[in-house]
């Protein structure tokens, strides 16, 4: 049966590293005859200059109906002055939220190779293969009331409301449950729940749920002493499951310790596994149009939606292989770039993985 595959390239390095995710999908495609059919659409700052609006109606409703969507990453100075409501970032937002995208996973994986690019020690990151499990559609950055307000005396005040309902907490401690029990058992939830209402609550659920997961050790974490603890120790982790705005910040951290923010895919999915898949940086205006973006993040979030949303293993298996195939040959684009290896350019690695699926067993 048709899978069909909604692409959203988005702004800045976006399209550039959405073009080679498609590419090897596109070549996974043909070898593995998984019947994926791909369509375009805009999304983001793209979406804004051709429509005013950064997701329209009908790619919402092309979304809706697609098994899956990969997106690149959107936003960019051309926009960053737009009133918030019609911001780039809100279209991806917005798209999350309307699909019920709830379960962010966000999985650090140091390839082996890549060891002397991270800027931890070599024996700080070795082997290093944690799951950060973000809650994607509650918290802070959808809680109400928000706004700008203007106070008595003139001046005005920002303001947001961090909220989670027991609810949205459970669903999203499920989901960490079962993946912690698919891996080493270990599962630490991160919250501020010494000062914050909202994760006092977060915790206690998590403590309710502990019980119906009794091969799964669940531990309690702050989420100051967890940024620190990513850094010092960061294989003590298996599996961390924390709210919106905890989880966006330490994923990024945490993409450091595997040599760099574009080796880190996501899945975002919703309670029937659909998902929209994307690398956990953005757009990256600084080096956009130079060719020069690392791909391997959104090949590998190609790699996680032939997993997670479409029952292709054995592909996914596959691309993974080939990333690790080009990594031993020595590519490298310049965010990951070491001694001794060969600097390539964002459609050269992109080249190199599709042709290696052709050769990796
Ligand atoms: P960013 O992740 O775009 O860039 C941070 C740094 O990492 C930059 O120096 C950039 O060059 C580098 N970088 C990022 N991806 C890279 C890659 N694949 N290869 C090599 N280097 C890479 O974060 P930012 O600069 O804070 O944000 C830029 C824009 O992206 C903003 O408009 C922001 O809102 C947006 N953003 C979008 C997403 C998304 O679409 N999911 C995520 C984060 C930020
Ligand atoms: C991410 C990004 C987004 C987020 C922005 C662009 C809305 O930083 O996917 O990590 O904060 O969730
Ligand atoms: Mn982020």
């Amino acid at each position: 049966m048709t899978k069909n595959i909604l692409i959203l390239p988005g702004d800045g390095i976006g399209p550039e590293i959405v073009a080679e995710a498609r590419k090897v999908l596109a070549r996974a495609n043909e070898l593995y005859d998984l019947q994926l059919a791909f369509s375009e659409d805009l999304l983001g700052g793209s979406a804004i200059d051709a429509h005013g609006v950064p997701l329209a109606d009908a790619t919402l409703e092309q979304a809706r109906r697609s098994d899956a969507i990969l997106m690149g990453a959107v936003g960019g100075p051309k926009w960053d002055n737009l009133e918030r409501a019609i911001r780039p970032e809100r279209g991806l937002l917005k798209l999350r939220s309307e699909l019920d995208l709830f379960a962010n996973l966000r999985p650090a994986i140091l390839y082996p190779q890549l060891a002397a690019a991270s800027t931890l020690k070599p024996e700080v990151v070795a082997g290093l293969d944690i799951l950060i499990v973000r809650e994607l559609t509650g918290g802070i950055y959808f809680g109400e009331p928000r706004g700008i307000r203007t106070l008595e005396n003139g001046e005005r005040e920002g303001f947001n409301t961090y909220r989670y309902a027991e609810h949205e907490i459970e669903r999203i401690g499920r989901n960490a449950f079962e993946m912690a029990r698919q891996r080493q058992g270990r599962l630490c939830s991160v919250d501020k729940a010494n000062v914050l209402e909202a994760t006092i609550l977060w915790r206690e659920v998590m403590d309710r749920l502990a019980p119906e997961y009794p091969d799964v050790t669940l531990s309690h974490m702050y989420v100051d002493n967890a940024a620190m603890q990513l850094v010092r120790a960061p294989k003590q982790f298996d599996v961390v499951v924390t709210g919106n705005m905890f989880g966006d910040i330490l994923s990024d951290a945490a993409a450091m310790l595997t040599g760099s923010i574009g080796m880190l895919p996501s899945a975002s999915l919703d309670k029937n596994r659909r998902g929209l898949y994307e690398p956990c940086h953005g757009s990256a205006p600084d080096i956009a149009g130079q060719g020069i973006a690392n791909p391997l993040a959104t090949i590998l979030s190609g790699s996680m939606m032939l997993r997670y949303s479409l029952d292709m293993a054995a592909a996914a298996d596959r691309i993974e292989q080939a990333v690790s195939a080009v990594l031993d040959r020595g590519l490298r684009t310049g965010d990951i770039f070491t001694d001794g290896c060969r600097r390539v350019s964002t459609a050269e690695m992109g080249d190199a993985v599709a042709a290696a699926l052709d050769s990796v067993a």
